[in-house]
């Protein structure tokens, strides 16, 4: 595995990696949710050519966009065009991507029973092998400008989305599980940790140099329903991909945790092995300090909202945020993703006033 790993080029820009593990940076290093989307007019050009789902299929378009922010922007890390969506398809489940609408599963899981629909979690990774050779293709064509960062939902995240079969303001169907069917929604979520565990092994060996786990959907869990259906999965994936990636002689890499509205899990996710905790742009940085503990690396949290302030105020913004997170053991973000609508120069003075405001 040395060898395969000496085959990518040399990492020019480490700070990312190095923030991650907390060890001291030039400069803050800094990235930011949908970085690659519809807000860049060089990503519609090509999604106006492609399904949504094919992009993501095919490693030299999915390798093409990964790179298309990074030619405009001197941000810190890349990360792999793909979507969390993919595990539920592998696990057998149609999705499909409506423009305007998002997500859709023509058939959710309508009950315990339709669990039998789905394969074996030990058979997903032979259909995901076109992510890792899109991480794989990427890692080349990054030419260690940056780190890859690889990437999967959390299992209560993917949970919802196969109940629900779309976005919803309440997440009732999927919490109707919790509640009616814990046995059921106990096994769901083991199928689809097993499915993640050995996806995101897979990104590592493919070359993935940091793995972000996506837990969109904290919000509607709370701290009872959080403890019980999400965070002893958040651990499983968290020890066993770091303990499989040791057996196999492969670099440990960085893991960073997301719990998107998870503001009430901060302090129990700052007890897991999880390198770096994403936080969103509702919790202030000094409390998330306080609540995740001194020995891990925060990201974000910028509201997204912010970008379509003028360039002035995101400075100012940003100047305010890199100063309650302090210059160590931070990765600036915004606390979630960009939307179709923003500026792509916006984002421009975002990265700018990061790496300005926190030169040593
Ligand atoms: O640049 C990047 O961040 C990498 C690519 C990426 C996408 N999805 C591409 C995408 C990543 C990391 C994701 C993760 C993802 N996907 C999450 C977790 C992050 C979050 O937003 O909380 C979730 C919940 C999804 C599921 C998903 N995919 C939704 C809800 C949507 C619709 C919302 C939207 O922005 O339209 C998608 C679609 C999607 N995923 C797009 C992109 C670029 C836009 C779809 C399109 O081009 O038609």
């Amino acid at each position: 595995m040395a060898e395969k790993k000496s085959e990518f080029p040399a990492l020019k820009n480490d700070r990312l990696l190095r923030a991650a593990r907390g060890e001291s940076v030039d400069k803050v290093p800094v990235w930011a949710m949908r970085q690659a989307g519809r807000y860049l007019p060089e990503f519609r050009e090509v999604r106006a050519q492609y399904d949504f789902f094919t992009m993501c299929r095919t490693p030299e378009v999915a390798c093409q966009v990964t790179l298309q922010p990074l030619d405009r922007f001197p941000l810190d890390a890349a990360i792999i065009f793909s979507d969390i969506l993919v595990v539920p398809q592998a696990l057998g489940m149609e999705v499909q991507m409506k423009p305007g609408e998002g997500p859709v599963f023509p058939s959710p899981l309508s009950g315990p029973e339709d669990l039998d629909r789905l394969c074996n979690p030990k058979d997903v990774c032979a259909k995901l092998q076109y992510v890792f050779d899109a991480i794989t293709l990427t890692r080349h064509k990054l030419d260690g400008r940056a780190p890859l960062i690889g990437f999967c939902g959390a299992p209560w995240t993917i949970m919802a989305y196969m109940i629900e079969g779309k976005g919803s303001k309440t997440m009732s169907n999927a919490k109707c599980w919790l509640y009616r069917h814990p046995e059921a929604s106990h096994r769901l979520l083991k199928t689809i940790t097993d499915a993640t565990i050995a996806y995101l092994v897979g990104q590592v060996k493919a070359g993935a140099q940091l793995l972000q786990v996506f837990e969109s959907h904290a919000e509607h869990l709370g701290p009872n329903l959080f403890q019980e259906f999400s965070l002893p999965y958040l651990k499983r994936i968290c020890d066993e991909v770091k303990d499989q990636v040791a057996a196999l002689d492969l670099q440990d890499i960085p893991m960073t945790v997301f719990p998107k509205g998870g503001h009430f899990a901060l302090r129990e996710l700052g007890r897991l092995r999880y390198e770096v905790v994403g936080i969103d742009w509702t919790v202030d940085p000094i409390l998330a300090r306080q609540l995740v503990g001194p020995n891990k690396t925060l990201q974000g949290n910028l509201d997204p909202c912010a970008l379509y302030a003028d360039p002035i105020q995101i400075d100012s913004s940003v100047k305010d945020m890199v100063e309650k997170f302090g210059c160590e053991r931070y990765i600036a973000n915004l606390g979630h993703g960009m939307y179709p609508d923003m500026d792509p120069r916006h984002l421009a003075a975002f990265v700018e006033a990061v790496h300005t405001h926190s030169t040593k």
